[in-house]
């Protein structure tokens, strides 16, 4: 088992791994330290890796005040609360139509039957792609996975240049794609994300075409695995744990705290990265300008300095003030998204198999991933 789901922190909470050249943070008090000190921990890591650069206007993950603030303003506009609950019904029947199309199979794969199409779709429409597109933006989506080793849900035999290659072209592609729409939404003004994100505008400034293909690209690769990772660790809890799936099969309430237990114990993004613009002292050690930190929130959320028996899978944990979408300036903005959708399928999948329960015969896959841990793949028989 990796770590960050053994039941506590390393003894020290912050450490220096020399091989790497990279400080490492699992404690949750200096976790919360560097995310809300954005002014010494700076989140423009791409200055350190060759070749990223290009994507960093736009990329609110990248982005350091004040640049921040302005475009978490702008997007915060168009990415409201009232549009995500407005969602909920068609999350709900986008969950039926996936769960009806893998009907008549002993074995539902939770994975590709529902966690790893669901979010991709639902981030589709709210872009305002159209539905006669959907195959297509799903490719994309499916090829810059499948070429990257980390994230990818498929054994992945292509070598590293090449599966490099194939990533950057299919990002290209896809980046013309959403460009193109952008461009159109300026023509013809509409109600859906895209069109927001072109009209909208804080102090007389508007967003570029690039910073609105890039901020797509974020909503992406932020918003995408992660949720097919909340979906698929919040059913293998349950299922690990009979009497907590005993219990939210018997009380419903007890859904919303159900997923937050989930992101908690089974923490999808692991590990954040910062770059230091000043030299800092951080639980007794002093970290030079310029040096990359890992923040592993998935070992925060098991420092038994915050959480009683953090190794204990319990859904009605209260408070739960885990870490799974962050903290600070760069706080999640899908969170709500992600939330509704794991309220709204478990609600789904518990209404309509009253006995789902994993195959002993095929067990969960998990991704080889040390950022992102979740299943790639959970038979279960309904
Ligand atoms: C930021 C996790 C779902 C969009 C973040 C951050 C975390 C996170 C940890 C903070 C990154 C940092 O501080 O460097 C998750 C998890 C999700 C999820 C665990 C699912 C369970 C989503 C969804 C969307 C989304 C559904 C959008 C459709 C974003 C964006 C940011 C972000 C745009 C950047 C915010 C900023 O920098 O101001 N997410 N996320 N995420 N997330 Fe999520």
């Amino acid at each position: 088992q990796q770590f960050w789901l053994r039941g506590h922190v390393p003894e020290d909470p912050v450490e220096y791994k020399e091989e790497q050249g990279t400080w490492h943070v699992y404690g949750y008090q200096e976790a919360v330290h560097v995310l809300s000190d954005t002014a010494v921990f700076s989140s423009h890591t791409n200055r350190k890796v060759p070749d990223t650069e290009e994507g960093t206007e736009g990329n609110l993950l990248q982005l350091d005040p004040p640049e921040h603030r302005k475009l978490r303003n702008l997007v915060s506009h168009a990415f409201t609360p009232k549009v995500v609950a407005n969602l909920e019904p068609r999350i709900a029947e986008l969950t039926h139509e996936l769960l009806d199309a893998a009907a008549g199979r002993d074995h539902l794969e939770l994975v590709n039957d529902l966690a790893y199409p669901l979010p991709v779709i639902v981030i589709a429409e709210l872009l305002g792609v159209p539905s006669s597109d959907r195959e297509l933006f799903k490719n994309w989506v499916d090829g810059m996975f499948e070429n990257t080793q980390e994230f990818s849900l498929k054994e992945n035999s292509a070598d590293q240049e090449s599966a490099r290659k194939a990533t950057l072209e299919e990002t290209e592609n896809f980046k013309r794609y959403l460009g193109e729409h952008a461009a159109d939404r300026r023509r013809n003004p509409r109600e859906d994300l895209l069109g927001k994100l072109v009209e909208a505008e804080v102090d007389g400034e508007r967003l570029t075409d690039t910073q609105i293909v890039n901020f797509a690209m974020v909503l992406l690769i932020a918003g995408h695995i992660t949720t097919t990772m909340l979906l698929g660790n919040t059913i293998v809890c349950l299922d690990n744990h009979p009497e907590q799936m005993a219990r939210v099969r018997a009380d419903r309430a007890l859904v919303p705290s159900a997923i937050e237990e989930s992101l908690r114990y089974f923490t999808p993004f692991t590990a954040l990265a910062r770059i230091t613009d000043s030299e800092v002292s951080l639980a007794g050690h002093t970290i030079p300008e310029d040096e990359m930190l890992l923040i592993w929130i998935g070992a925060a959320n098991r420092d038994p300095r915050q959480f009683t028996d953090p190794g204990t899978y319990d859904i009605g944990r209260d408070p739960n003030p885990h870490m799974a979408f962050g903290r600070g300036i760069h706080f999640c903005v899908g969170a709500p998204l992600a939330r509704l959708e794991g309220r709204v399928a478990l609600n789904i999948l518990l209404d309509r198999y009253p006995t789902l329960h994993t195959d002993p015969q095929k067990p969960a896959e998990f991704l080889p991933s040390p950022y992102m841990a979740g299943v790639r793949s959970l038979p279960m028989f309904t």
